[in-house]
């Protein structure tokens, strides 16, 4: 794999030896990679977990990085993504992270630098890293992801993570529904009533709403969408036993998700956080050996 930019680049066999990779470094295995390889993390549009977990994970497999601060590069004089990835190129960069509002902004960038390419998310299309901790989280909870019933909450037509994951998790052999208001479906099929489908889910996966990204806004108040799309106590109490509450984060509170339910028992949100490291370190790693 030579660049990771859409679930659709993995194989099956890829995503299984990434989850095994990821595990093994959870578990204290160390990289052969120390100090050969210079990264940097090229953001265009704010970042905290991805951002940060990813400049851990090249830490912790002792690659060199590099700051990039997009507010201070000379992309604010007028160069453009490609002329910027080629000036790293040039320096000596070998691997970037990027994130950038333009949907398939890689399609510019994959075939035309050697620097590798990992997607940090782009626009509404592709959050491939985040999927991947996704999986993780729910391959480590259940053992497995096959058969498991995953539904997807919220704004999905915004959502580069309900894209990814649905591509992937499917493929897994997962069931994967969604549940959102018509408005905000896209080309999914949803289900529109939350409490048809709460007692069934293994995993309840929560989207934030991405105000940012609406043409028209105000659809909803916050008390609304919660008692309607967000999972209050009182939906909570429905699921079943072993089941998990995830969310990509950050994640409004008192909207997708009641506050008091951020950190309860079922809530696996900052174990994926916590994941994405690992998983980060995988991807890393099987990016930067497959140019040795
Ligand atoms: N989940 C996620 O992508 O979070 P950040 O926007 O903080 O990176």
């Amino acid at each position: 794999m030579e660049n990771l930019v859409s679930m659709k680049d993995l194989s099956v066999e890829q995503i299984t030896a990434i989850l095994e990779q990821a595990k093994a470094f959870r578990e204290g295995a160390t990289s052969s990679l120390k100090n050969k390889y210079t990264m940097s993390n090229l953001f265009f549009e704010p970042s905290t977990r991805t951002k940060m977990s990813f400049e851990v994970a090249e830490r912790k497999l002792g690659l060199t990085v590099i700051p990039f601060e997009s507010g201070f590069s000379s992309t604010l004089k007028g160069e453009t993504l490609y002329d910027t990835v080629k000036v790293l190129e040039a320096i000596g960069i070998d691997a970037l992270v990027v994130r950038h509002e333009q949907n398939n902004f890689f399609e510019e960038l994959v075939g035309k630098t050697k620097v590798a390419i990992i997607n940090g998310g782009d626009g509404t299309g592709n959050h491939p890293t985040q999927s991947l901790l996704d999986i993780f989280t729910i391959w480590e909870e259940f053992g497995t992801v096959e058969n498991k019933t995953i539904t997807i909450v919220g704004d999905i037509a915004h959502s580069r993570v309900a894209k990814s994951n649905a591509d992937a998790l499917s493929r897994l052999g997962a069931k994967v529904q969604f549940v959102c208001p018509p408005e905000w479906q896209g080309e999914f099929n949803c289900v529109h009533d939350f409490d048809e489908v709460i007692e069934s889910s293994d995993v309840v996966m929560l989207l934030r709403v991405q105000h940012e990204r609406h043409e028209v806004s105000g659809i909803f108040s916050k008390e609304d969408y919660h008692q309607t799309y967000g999972l209050t106590v009182e939906r909570e109490r429905k699921m079943k036993d072993g089941a998990i509450i995830m969310h990509p984060a950050p994640f409004n509170r008192d909207v997708e998700i009641a506050s008091e339910l951020v950190e309860c028992d079922r809530s696996r949100i900052f174990k994926q956080m916590e994941n994405g490291v690992y998983v980060r370190m995988a991807i890393t790693e099987m990016i930067l050996k497959g140019r040795e």
